[in-house]
């Protein structure tokens, strides 16, 4: 490779030393700044084919220098040293145009690597896409070719490509996450980042500075800008699962973001502009949620410009042989081996699996280790209930067949106030008359009373 000039920031000398060998050996001629502003200076003063800098420094951190060198309209590549680990932390670098990252301590060999890939100016795109990997471990394909799920491959590859909204919906464990990851996958978007954000399990006070991040002093505590979730989407997605856990405040400012494309970081007031496709995801029943006052009618409008809804599995029984298939070698074993015998599936496929696609996959697991990798048979699947099968004890948050009829107590029992009202009227008030009109006892009457009318209770 033909010589370079690389520009080396790192506030502790020794670590400066180390590198300025280590590039000197590959060849490259080297310039050392202690910080960002001799770098600055420096970088001025010469040409500089590459900036490799350290994250973490007093004044002005690499970001910030980042930020310096960008807003001299330089596209220099600059590196990023990070000995803190954290991908999140490069994350930040690489969001803010750094064009990679290289985890402290590093040998020679790995730096080589980055250097020549920075220098051959490897797209960013790539790097993002290796980003990417790293924090998408895990995500692994649909598997399972029923109807209902060749309807939601339909749903993804259609909606992918564009920018709208998505509301995912399907009870517990059916794969909504992996439905969100499809779609970003499908999406031109797939090269930036997939950023999920759970907002069951974050505390309340803290989603809010995840979502929108701080600048230095927002708090007690902020001792430190943080980009928020929302900045790290940027270009990419972000994905809001269990929307309907959010708080009904905070719900109104994403509201705000989802309208105006911008945010604010909090104790912050510099609007930054955001590009991010939203896709959220519950296992409620969306509307019901609203009449209950745990989702804004306004957001679930926004977001739900497109909804996917994922079967639950009793209702694509066809899949289940495939995916404990799917879940035998997932977890290490050869599926010739390891084989499910047509008894035990006939009693899966018979099952109601409340827990859905998780719940097979720790049954599968379960069921592996029990029969010692041999076939898998009846008693290996310890199944919770064999409740009344195909038919979940209670009604389905989603996913199942619509019109739903989630507030059916309910309505019987508006229905039942009603007539006993209609029957009380017919009856000029008197009980024994409309116990007589309803064609039940007048202690049942008294008793309805006693429940709906309880105002009207002379007891
Ligand atoms: N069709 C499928 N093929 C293969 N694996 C699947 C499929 N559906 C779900 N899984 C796996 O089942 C597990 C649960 O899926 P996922 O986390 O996407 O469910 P979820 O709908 O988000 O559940 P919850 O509502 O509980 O968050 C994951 O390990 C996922 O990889
Ligand atoms: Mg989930």
């Amino acid at each position: 490779m033909k010589t370079k000039q690389i520009l080396v920031v790192d506030d502790e000398p020794k670590m400066r030393r180390v590198l300025e060998i280590m590039l000197q050996q590959m060849g490259h001629r080297v310039l050392g700044a202690g910080n960002g502003c001799e770098a600055l200076a420096l970088f001025k003063a010469h040409t500089v084919d590459l900036v490799i800098t350290d994250l973490r420094m007093p004044e002005m951190d690499g970001i910030e220098l980042l930020g310096n060198l960008r807003a001299q309209e330089s596209d220099v590549p600059v590196m990023v040293i990070t000995a803190h680990g954290t991908i999140e932390t490069a994350v930040a670098a690489m969001k803010h145009g750094a064009c990679d990252y290289i985890l402290r301590p590093f040998d020679i060999d790995a730096l080589e690597l980055a250097v020549e890939r920075a220098l051959n100016g490897a797209e960013v795109a790539r790097q993002n896409a290796f980003l990417r990997q790293e924090i998408d471990r895990g995500w692994g394909a649909f598997v399972g070719t029923s109807q209902p799920m060749q309807a939601v491959y339909d749903l993804i590859q259609r909606v992918g490509p564009s920018k709208a909204s998505v509301l995912i919906t399907g009870e517990t464990g059916t794969g909504k996450e992996l439905a969100a990851r499809a779609v970003h996958n499908a999406s031109p978007r797939r090269e930036r980042l997939f950023v999920p954000i759970n907002c069951a399990a974050i505390p309340a006070d803290i989603l809010e500075s995840e979502l929108f991040g701080y600048e230095k002093g927002a708090f007690t505590g902020a001792q430190k800008e943080r980009i928020g979730k929302f900045e790290l989407a940027d270009g990419g997605t972000i994905f809001l699962d269990e929307l309907t856990e959010m708080p009904m405040a905070l719900q109104a400012k994403l509201l705000r973001v989802l309208q105006e494309n911008t945010i604010e970081r909090l104790g912050g007031n510099r609007v930054i502009n955001l590009d991010i496709r939203v896709i959220a995801a519950t296992n409620r029943d969306p509307r019901q949620a609203v009449r209950e006052g745990k989702l804004r009618e306004d957001l679930y409008y926004r977001v739900n410009v497109f909804s996917i809804e994922l079967p639950p599995l009793r209702k694509r029984v066809d899949d289940i042989a495939g995916l404990v298939e799917h879940f035998i070698t997932k977890h290490g074993h050869s599926a010739e081996g390891t084989r499910l015998t047509a008894k035990a599936l006939k009693r899966l496929e018979g099952y109601s699996w409340p827990g859905n696609v998780r719940e097979l996959e720790n049954m599968v697991e379960r069921a592996v280790i029990l029969s010692g990798g041999g076939l898998l048979d009846e008693p290996h699947f310890l199944l919770e209930s064999q409740v009344a099968d195909a038919h979940p004890k209670q009604p389905a948050a989603s996913g199942d067949d619509s019109p739903r009829l989630p507030a059916l107590n309910q309505a019987v029992e508006e229905l039942e106030a009603k007539l006993i009202d209609d029957a009380l009227a017919k009856a000029e008030g008197n009980k024994a008359k409309a116990a007589a009109l309803l064609d039940i006892s007048e202690r049942t009457l008294w008793y309805k009373l006693k429940k709906y009318r309880p105002e009207q209770d002379p007891n």
